[in-house]
């Protein structure tokens, strides 16, 4: 399987390149900065420099020719301001999305973020509420498309080791922490699991091992 990641730096991008090439799929991460090649050659990924607040829809779909699945795992990151949270979480995803439908990609999971589909909580503040607003607006921009899409919104992410073991399912799901570890290892089950497709799942800690609760919901 040929599985192209947007924002294929991210420290989950990363995660699920190094779990793709373990299992004999083909994994490219698309960069908007030459200096990362090294480090997503190195997880075992091809790297292609394309910066997704500049490209143009027709190179973004050029690239997703021959792939068999998306994953979108951008983001514009916690150092930035809300024109960002547009551009970034929003725009990069739609074009995305965009892309896999000329170019014949149907499957396509959305890293999004518990919290989305709902409007801002209050007190987030200004950043926050744009990122929940920018999440929403992806979620409704790929449910509306004919994909085989699958979106994911993990609660609060850590960079703690692998637990092997999720809470997944459907929304609602109380809210918590989740490794960025456990996220990548239910992409890489998801990707493998056409059944989940047209489903939105949140994600937490938990108790069930990830193969499970994924087949679980196909
Ligand atoms: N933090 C949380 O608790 C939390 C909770 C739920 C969901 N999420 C979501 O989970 C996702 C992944 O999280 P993560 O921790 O892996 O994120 P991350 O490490 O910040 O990775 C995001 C990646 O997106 C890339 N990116 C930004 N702008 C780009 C552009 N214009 N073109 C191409 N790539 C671009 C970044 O590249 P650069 O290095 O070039 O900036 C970075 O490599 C994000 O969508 C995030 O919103 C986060």
């Amino acid at each position: 399987m040929r599985v192209v990641i947007a924002g294929g730096h991210g420290k989950i991008a990363l995660l699920v390149e190094r779990l793709l090439a373990g299992r004999g799929d083909q994994a490219v991460g698309l960069i908007r900065n030459p200096a990362q090649v090294a480090d997503v050659r190195k997880a075992g990924a091809e790297a292609v420099v394309c910066d997704l607040e500049a490209a143009s829809a027709e190179d973004v779909t050029a690239l997703l020719a021959g792939a068999d699945a998306v994953v979108f795992a951008a983001g514009a990151g916690p150092g930035s301001g809300a024109p960002r949270k547009d551009t970034v979480d929003r725009a990069a995803s739609v074009l995305m999305a965009g892309a896999a439908e000329r170019a014949g990609v149907r499957r396509f999971v959305q890293v999004s973020s518990m919290g989305a589909g709902q409007p801002p909580a209050p007190g987030r503040g200004e950043v926050g509420a744009a990122y929940i607003t920018a999440k929403t607006a992806a979620e409704a921009d790929l449910r509306a498309r004919d994909l085989d899409w699958t979106i994911l919104r993990p609660g609060s992410l850590t960079d703690a080791p692998a637990t092997g073991r999720v809470r997944l399912a459907p929304p609602p799901v109380p809210g918590g922490r989740v490794p960025r570890a456990d996220v990548a290892a239910v992409i890489a089950a998801l990707l493998d699991t056409p059944g989940t497709r047209h489903q939105t799942l949140e994600l937490v800690g938990g108790d069930s091992p990830v193969a499970k609760a994924v087949r679980s919901l196909s």
